[in-house]
């Protein structure tokens, strides 16, 4: 599935979307190069989990944990991009923090990538003119339930 995401507001709305049906266990694998609006995305989730305040990016500290009742449900926000290899999310304890979470993933590859589980949203964003696109591929756990803002 294909989304145009022309503007910050686009992001919000999707951001409102995916919140609104996301469940402990799921993961929303956030693909693209610097730029591209993974934490623009992560943010609008975050904020419409009921999160109020500054989002820091976990660009530096790797994850950062949301927990009730500021947030509707336990929200792990990673950003693996300074992992040197995928078994350095394990060992960050990175399963531990995700039980009974749910999983933003920035650079997902970096942390081995989360395709092979059926709760993944995987939204590759791209730059499109001075917007975005989303291709969105999602596991057999969103069948139904797929944001379609
Ligand atoms: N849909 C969009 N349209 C226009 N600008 C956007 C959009 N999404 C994000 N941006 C802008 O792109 C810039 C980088 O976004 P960011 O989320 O930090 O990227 P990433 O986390 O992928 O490196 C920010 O200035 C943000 O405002
Ligand atoms: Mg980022």
């Amino acid at each position: 599935m294909r989304l145009d995401l022309p503007d910050l507001a686009a992001m919000t709305r999707l951001g409102e979307a995916i919140a609104a049906v996301l469940k402990p266990g799921d993961v929303v694998a956030l693909s693209g190069g610097l730029g591209a609006g993974k934490t623009t995305l992560a943010r609008a989730i975050i904020a419409a989990l009921g999160h109020e305040g500054e989002i820091p990016s976990p660009s530096f500290a790797i994850i950062e944990i949301y927990d009730p009742p500021a947030v509707r449900l336990p929200l792990v926000h990673a950003d693996f991009y300074r992992l040197k290899h995928p078994a350095e999310a394990e060992e960050i304890g990175l399963d531990d923090y995700r039980q009974g979470a749910a999983l933003l993933a920035e650079w997902p590859e970096h942390a081995g990538g989360f395709a092979q589980e059926s709760a993944c949203l995987a939204i590759a964003l791209e730059v499109e003119d001075d917007g975005r696109i989303a291709i969105v591929e999602a596991g057999a756990d969103w069948l139904g339930r797929l944001p379609c803002p």
